[in-house]
């Protein structure tokens, strides 16, 4: 790409040398959400919702906590008004919910979209113009003067109109506007609309083009806050889109300097690149312990609303929504979730506070059944005992756990695709348990004396039945001594251990054999519902391998 000479950056710092929002760290308390999917969000589609989806979409934001949702631009269009009709006569706004209506300053804008409002309890009227420099200078060709002569016009309809309504005034484009200027405009229609402590007016400073780091625009919002004359009656409300992908910084920051109210989307639909997302917002808020006030406990089905309805697709990477987001594949990460899980069965009571996963997916409804941990080649021996266990119930012994990580990797590169659990197990399966040839265990029985075991193995040779006899200080001791003399092998045993299988079928037992002989070790697991019985099992399958090798 050429540099192109065209470019500078275009905001505007304010005048001002201490900001308070730099020594505040964390948001304390969830804001005041109004979802603007129905407006601004439904603007932007490539086909807007019909009524009917307009409805069901008003009803699912309903459902998980809003209550305050632009519902459109009545003026704008039929479907928008025959919606807020539609709102308003069947009675589908609950009473504790808030409808807002956008309108532009224009006199037969406003009286059809009060117009629509017949009958309503609760309704914002949101009223804005563009008061930023280019927008004044290349669009309106209008003086300052002016351009607050539209806004205060506007607010003295409105207001003369009545209604008991509440009202909400929108500094368009208010990024590429002078801070003092969004000032002089803001306080210019407070004086029309005179909010009381009580009856509060919502100054909502969009974010309308994101043209700077998310700082600046805290700056702006907090030297905004700071310089308006009725403050205790003012809620600033933050409207971020995301040109430059820090919609969701703009909002926090924003939070920080003092907004009250965030207007944003579900997953962050909304014109160009979008506005902010909540989800994200609302996530980041919890993973910080402060709960939202929304509930994202069922977050699938939250995504196949917002996608059957908008038609569009929450990527995989989307924060906190995304299919992979909760998903590691990486051996170091896998093995840390797998470390951290444990402790967390150990302390439950602790804070949440588990490597590599912000939240618990559990708590939007996100399962970790083959969601958290996946398999490729670039998984680690971690991850694939993790699953074995998880799943299966084989709880791996540390020292095998290298050997297993290999083959299945191996596979997977080879394949080169993700594994699914079944197809781990299957490798679990051919590679350790089912080495049946060319010795398979087909009995055994014992005989104790005080001093030692004496054990007869009844073994399937290549086809052939055979008895072969050992003796040891315990049956497994035995049952190597007599494989050990039968088959003139030699090797000594670097691992055995054994557990009943917690999953599949209750009745089994798993054991799990190591044997070295010179510079390999061999590896074989055994399962039964006898104990011995499984792990003479293992022995036979690693003496199989040594057999081969
Ligand atoms: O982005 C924007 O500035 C808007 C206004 C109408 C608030 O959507
Ligand atoms: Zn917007």
């Amino acid at each position: 790409m050429k540099f192109a000479d065209k470019y500078k950056a275009n905001y505007f710092l304010p005048p001002e040398d201490r900001y308070d929002w730099v020594k505040r760290d964390r948001i304390t308390a969830p804001p005041v959400w109004c979802s603007v999917d129905l407006r601004d969000g439904n603007q932007a589609l490539v086909t807007p919702m019909e009524l009917d989806e307009k409805v069901e979409f008003f009803k699912y934001l309903v459902k998980i906590g809003f209550k305050q949702i632009e519902v459109g631009f009545p003026a704008a269009s039929e479907t928008e008004y025959a919606f807020m009709r539609k709102l308003i006569d069947g009675g589908l706004i609950p009473d504790d919910v808030t409808v807002q209506v956008l309108t532009q300053c224009r006199e037969h804008i406003i009286s059809k979209t009060l117009k629509a409002l017949d009958g309503v309890k609760h309704a914002i009227v949101h009223f804005y113009n563009s008061t930023s420099k280019p927008q004044r200078e290349q669009v309106f060709k209008l003086s300052q003067e002016k351009i607050v002569d539209i806004a205060v016009d506007a607010a003295k309809m409105i207001v003369s109109a009545g209604g008991g309504f509440a009202y909400e005034y929108s500094p368009e484009s208010f990024t590429g506007t002078e801070p003092e200027f969004a000032v002089e405009i803001c306080n210019a229609v407070a004086d029309v609309i005179k909010p009381t402590p009580s009856n509060k007016l919502i100054i909502n400073l969009p974010v309308t083009v994101e043209t700077s780091l998310p700082h600046v625009y805290a700056c702006q919002v907090e030297y905004v806050k700071k310089h308006l004359k009725r403050a205790d009656s003012i809620i600033i409300s933050t409207h971020p889109h995301n040109d430059r992908g820090t919609g969701v910084a703009d909002a926090e920051l924003a939070l920080l300097a003092g907004a009250e109210r965030v207007e944003g989307t579900l997953f962050g639909n909304g014109e160009r690149t979008g506005n902010v997302d909540i989800i994200t917002l609302a996530l980041n808020m919890y993973s910080h312990g402060v709960d939202p006030l929304l509930d994202l406990s069922d977050l699938n089905e939250t995504i196949a609303v917002y996608q059957k309805l908008t038609g569009m697709k929450v990527p995989p990477r989307s924060p906190y929504a995304g299919s992979l987001v909760f998903t590691a594949f990486s051996g170091s990460h896998q093995d840390a979730i797998a470390k951290g899980t444990k402790y967390r069965a150990e302390h439950s009571d602790a804070k949440w506070d588990m490597p590599y996963l912000p939240i618990d997916p559990s708590d939007i409804g996100r399962n970790y059944d083959g969601d958290v941990i996946r398999i490729n080649s670039q998984s680690g021996k971690g991850g694939i005992a993790y699953v074995l266990e998880q799943k299966y119930g084989f709880v791996i012994p540390k020292a095998m756990r290298e050997d297993i990580g290999y083959k299945v990797k191996n596979v997977s590169d080879r394949k080169h695709k993700e594994l699914k659990p079944d197809e781990v197990a299957e490798i679990f399966k051919k590679e350790y348990i089912d080495v049946n040839s060319p010795l398979s265990l087909t009995s055994f029985s014992f005989d104790k004396s005080e001093e030692e075991v004496l054990l007869s193995l009844r073994i399937n040779n290549n086809g052939k039945d055979t008895i072969i006899i050992g003796n040891g200080n315990g049956q497994f001791n035995a049952a190597v001594s007599a494989l050990k003399r039968a088959h003139g092998v030699d090797f000594t045993t670097v691992l055995y251990s054994e557990h009943a299988l917690e999953t599949g079928s209750k009745s089994n037992a798993a054991a799990y054999v190591g044997l070295k002989h010179g510079d390999s070790t061999v590896y074989a697991v055994g399962v039964d519902p006898d104990i011995m019985t499984a792990s003479i099992k293992a022995l036979v399958g690693a003496v199989n391998k040594l057999l081969k090798a």
